[in-house]
């Protein structure tokens, strides 16, 4: 019986002549080196991939996806991404993306015991929590969980710029802008959720790190 992964490298081969038909170069070129103007946090759901939703080409976007594009303080594998795409790639934007129907905002959203994911699951019932007067007030369990998702992103995004991480590039007047968007995978579309920030003073004061 034949392998079903076996279609992804017919695939790849597919792929590859695609590209040095266009630029025979083409690899050649991309092995040099990455300067990508993004870096896309995300979810891992297979229907929002960050490249094509985008129309974005390899080396254009440093990409992290995690269940719920969540921004955890203490995750290393988060912290390493952000600190090499701000630091060394010298990333303009950080674009943080949820997207309606996630299943991670859902599960979150309700009681049920899912096993380890559970301890994941925790981070986004911590955004509720500060959330729940505005969030309990929403009867209709789909509007409810399609404002948990944009109300998700947001505190992501607080929490991106909260890092020493990203305050220390602002302490350098060096430009970088934080963006939270959602995408809805019902049609597609990308919503700037415009809460955009690019400097410390626009951080509740607690957070902001002395210069
Ligand atoms: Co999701």
């Amino acid at each position: 019986m034949e392998k079903s992964y076996n279609i992804l490298f017919e695939n790849n081969k597919k792929w590859v002549a695609n590209k040095l038909k266009n630029n025979p170069q083409y690899f050649n070129q991309l092995s040099k080196g990455q300067t990508p103007e993004y870096l896309w946090i995300g979810c891992s759901d297979s229907r929002v991939p960050a490249n094509e939703i985008t129309g974005t080409q390899p080396g254009e976007m440093f990409v992290h996806r995690n269940i719920a594009n969540m921004v955890v303080h203490t995750d290393m594998n988060l912290l390493s991404v952000l600190s090499y795409a701000v630091e060394v790639l010298k990333v303009k934007h950080i674009i943080v993306c949820g997207h309606y129907g996630c299943g991670g905002v859902l599960a979150a959203m309700g009681n049920k015991q899912y096993g380890l994911i559970d301890n994941w699951l925790r981070h986004i019932k911590d955004v509720y929590k500060i959330h729940h007067v505005e969030l309990d007030k929403i009867k209709d369990e789909t509007e409810r969980g399609r404002r948990f998702v944009e109300i998700n992103v947001m505190e992501q995004v607080y929490d991106l710029c909260k890092t020493s991480i990203v305050q220390n590039v602002w302490a350098k007047k060096e430009k970088l802008h934080v963006h939270g968007w959602v995408y809805d995978i019902h049609d597609g579309i990308i919503k700037d959720l415009k809460i955009s920030f690019s400097s410390n003073e626009e951080l509740p004061t607690v957070y902001q790190f002395d210069n």
